[in-house]
């Protein structure tokens, strides 16, 4: 488990239990065989077309785009040991990302329609914007495995805090402490930080993914782990389809994998095609649409749309740049705190989260990604396809 082989499986072995290692195949499998075990697992790339940077795409993820501000490294927004002593980062980001900005990519729909048909058997998601909730998938659906703004809570105490004094607090980029008599704990978003624990909820449906008749992985690296080897614990039998701009977590070695490598957005309109649910997966995206004016962003010119997503990476790191003054003794300490575990350089693998990539690994990815940033502009193209129509039919790697 955990552990597949990376190559892809040759064109000539042929498929166990589909018909080809198609989206069409897929459909028909679906139809012919009642299925009705669907389980998804998402992450950060069915986001991006709502405007929500995910992690790791080079020039436009948000790693990168932290990379160049104080951090010791950039995932040390979302560590909890830093957050302790510097929580100011974290918040400026939750100020931008926010639930309630954005709106439900036609990805997340189809995730609900999924729900909708009685196919769904569960939706694993390591966002943490709450859109699959706001597209409709009801909360019994999903596994949130990395937490969510939902809820919020003293780190110290573990009181939990009021969502309206939380939302507004946020608003005003403020930091907010356990309202408990002489605790005044800092409280956090029960988001997972690394280092910390993932909910029960994910524990309690681990092994869901061994009973699935489907398996759909969309929008994520599968690098951080436990959430990474969920597709692992399919059955070798089972089909399981990747919809990602890149091939991921040995997805593609198994005889019933099929990898559309493309954006997700259009390769579920794809799959809907294949079906025949696209008119129903287009309407239930609609009732997402909160007014004609986002209609109007939707329909705005592709320069336009160019223009805003740079502005909007550029107002989420010159925010973060504008608040992110550590002080020196500060990051000096934490360096020396970071430098002192014992995991040769891994990032925090308690019982929770744990990363496959070290962290001098990772600094120096985000080094070269923010390199490549300067020399190369800012085309954002190959990671929202919308914005370069050549791109749209075609695989992006
Ligand atoms: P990543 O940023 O690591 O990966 C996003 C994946 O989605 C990449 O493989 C992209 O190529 C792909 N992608 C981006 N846009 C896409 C699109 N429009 N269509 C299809 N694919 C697209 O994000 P995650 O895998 O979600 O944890 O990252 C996992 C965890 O790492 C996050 O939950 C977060 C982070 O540290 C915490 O914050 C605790």
């Amino acid at each position: 488990m955990g552990n597949e082989a990376s190559t892809p499986v040759s064109e000539d072995v042929p498929p166990i239990t589909l018909t080809a290692r198609t989206v069409e195949a897929v459909a028909d499998y679906i139809k012919k065989n009642n299925v009705k075990r669907i389980v998804v697992m998402t992450g950060a790339g069915i986001s991006t077309s709502a405007g929500i940077p995910d992690f790791r795409s080079p020039n436009t993820g948000l790693y990168a785009n932290l990379a160049r501000l104080n951090l010791p490294y950039a995932e040390a927004v979302f560590d909890i040991s830093y957050f302790r002593n510097n929580p100011r980062p974290f918040y400026e980001l939750a100020h931008e990302l926010y639930p309630g900005k954005y709106r439900p990519t036609v990805t997340h729909s189809f995730i609900s329609l999924l729900n909708k048909k009685g196919m769904l058997l569960k939706a694993f998601t390591q966002n943490i914007d709450c859109l699959e909730r706001e597209a409709g998938v009801p909360g019994d659906k999903l596994v949130e495995a990395h937490g969510s703004f939902a809820t919020q809570r003293c780190i110290d105490c573990g009181t939990e805090f009021p969502d309206d004094r939380m939302k507004d607090t946020v608003a005003i980029k403020e930091i907010p402490y356990c309202e408990r008599t002489r605790c005044e704990g800092l409280v956090k978003p029960d988001i997972v930080f690394f280092g910390e624990a993932l909910p029960e909820s994910f524990h309690r449906s681990r092994s869901l993914p061994a009973s699935a008749d489907l398996a759909i992985v969309m929008g994520t690296s599968l690098t951080v782990q436990p959430f990474a080897s969920l597709p692992s614990f399919v059955r070798e039998e089972t089909p399981r389809i990747l919809i990602n701009l890149e091939r991921v977590g040995g997805l593609g070695s198994r005889a019933d994998d099929v990898l559309l490598l493309e954006d997700c957005d259009s390769g579920v309109r794809k799959l809907a095609d294949a079906l025949g649910w696209r008119d129903e997966l287009e309407e239930l995206w609609e009732t997402t649409n909160p007014s004609r004016s986002e209609r109007k962003k939707q329909e705005a010119k592709p320069k336009d749309k160019q223009a805003d997503l740079d502005a909007r990476i550029e107002e989420l790191t010159r925010g973060v740049d504008k608040t992110l003054k550590l002080s020196e003794d500060h990051q000096r300490q934490f360096e020396k705190d970071f430098a002192k575990r014992p995991d040769t350089g891994k990032l925090d693998v308690p019982a929770g989260l744990a990363k496959s990539v070290t962290a001098a690994e990772h600094k120096k990815q985000s080094e070269g990604e923010v390199n490549d940033r300067k020399s190369n502009g800012s085309d954002l193209s190959h990671i929202y396809p919308h914005l370069d129509s050549k791109s749209v039919d075609k695989p992006s790697l």
